[in-house]
């Protein structure tokens, strides 16, 4: 029995290819946790999103600026699990075609305190207050713990312009920010629309192209420990190349909002093309988990003076995010 008011619980198996770690810290909020609040937050209208597209989100939150969230004993463990899991982040052949340098998506697959980490209620309840809406650790194990690492060859960008396909998700400096020559996090000041429109794309990655500099704002991070939470889906943002190599490791959890049923903008369909392993099956747990969530809702919901219209239409509301996963999956195997 699943419950909709909490997140999926993790698959009780990992990709093979994925590595455990056989030492490391174990995860204690009281002791690696040291969380604070933002001073200041966007919202989507600061964007220039338009009120009914607000509307149809799941908060008006657009993103915050950086905020301690690890002490600094929980910075030194979690940059040691980070180092550890180095050397069997994903393959640049198979994960790695696409827009980022060299990363571990499913960290929480190799590290037990990574996992503990991004499950932590305390760090859900924090984000919530921020957003603006009750927030769990994302179902998508692969998205729930990514680790993103400078790559070896300078000359490309830590991560290009992109939205995100989660609804929420934090970027956190695990190394120092204050030794980096470059790596600067930015973000696009204007709607994910506006951004397609300069970047010349009708997708969710826009390659490494130039935006107009009055255009962008880069997020400070005072130190290592500190991240900043973002709507992701609705922010176009990067992370620019190093000028100088350096040690360069962030972790990104996300996030989805909760209750089940609730609004939910994860890009499965666009998800389903990555190569990670395990990622159609944690997938479609995610869809199947939502929609379950959506039909339960319905079914307390229903009203015996409904009319056969109505009743249809919202049946084929709480199943149609699935439907639409289904056919992307059936479409890969043919
Ligand atoms: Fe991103």
């Amino acid at each position: 029995m699943f419950l909709f008011d909490r997140p999926l619980p993790f698959p009780n198996t990992h990709p093979s290819t994925y590595l455990p770690l056989s030492k490391e810290p174990v995860f204690d909020a009281s002791k690696h946790l040291a969380l604070e609040m933002p001073s200041h937050c966007m919202s989507l209208a600061d964007l220039g999103y338009p009120p009914e597209e607000i509307n149809r989100c799941a908060s008006p939150f657009a993103y915050s600026d950086a905020f301690r969230i690890l002490s600094n004993e929980g910075v030194a463990a979690m940059e040691v699990v980070c180092q550890e899991i180095y050397g069997n982040r994903n393959e640049s052949a198979g994960t790695g075609a696409n827009r980022l340098g060299s990363y571990a998506r499913g960290a929480g697959y190799r590290s037990r305190f990574i996992r503990d980490f991004c499950d932590s209620q305390a760090v859900a309840e924090h984000l919530s207050k921020i957003a603006g809406v009750t927030l769990g650790r994302h179902s998508v194990p692969a998205v729930a713990c990514g680790i993103n690492y400078a790559p070896d060859d300078i000359n490309r960008a830590v991560d290009t312009w992109h939205v995100d396909s989660v609804n929420f998700d934090v970027v956190m400096m695990v190394t120092d920010p204050r030794d980096l020559k470059g790596g600067e996090f930015q973000v696009f000041k204007g709607t994910r629309q506006e951004g397609q429109e300069l970047l010349g794309i009708i997708g969710e990655e826009g390659g490494d192209a130039t935006l107009p500099e009055a255009r962008i704002s880069s997020i400070p991070f005072p130190e290592a420990g500190y991240g900043f939470l973002q709507q992701g889906t609705h922010i176009f943002h990067r992370a620019c190349r190093l000028l100088e190599k350096a040690k360069r490791i962030t972790l990104i959890p996300s996030y989805e909002v909760l209750p089940a049923h609730d609004t939910d903008s994860t890009n499965a369909i666009n998800m389903a093309d990555w190569t990670d392993p395990g990622i159609s099956a944690e997938l479609a747990r995610h869809e199947v988990w939502r929609a379950s969530a959506r039909l339960e809702q319905l079914l307390s919901d229903i009203n015996l003076n409904d009319e056969p219209r109505a009743l249809g239409s919202s049946i084929r509301k709480a199943v149609s995010q699935l439907n639409q996963f289904a056919d992307k999956l059936e479409s890969h195997s043919q």
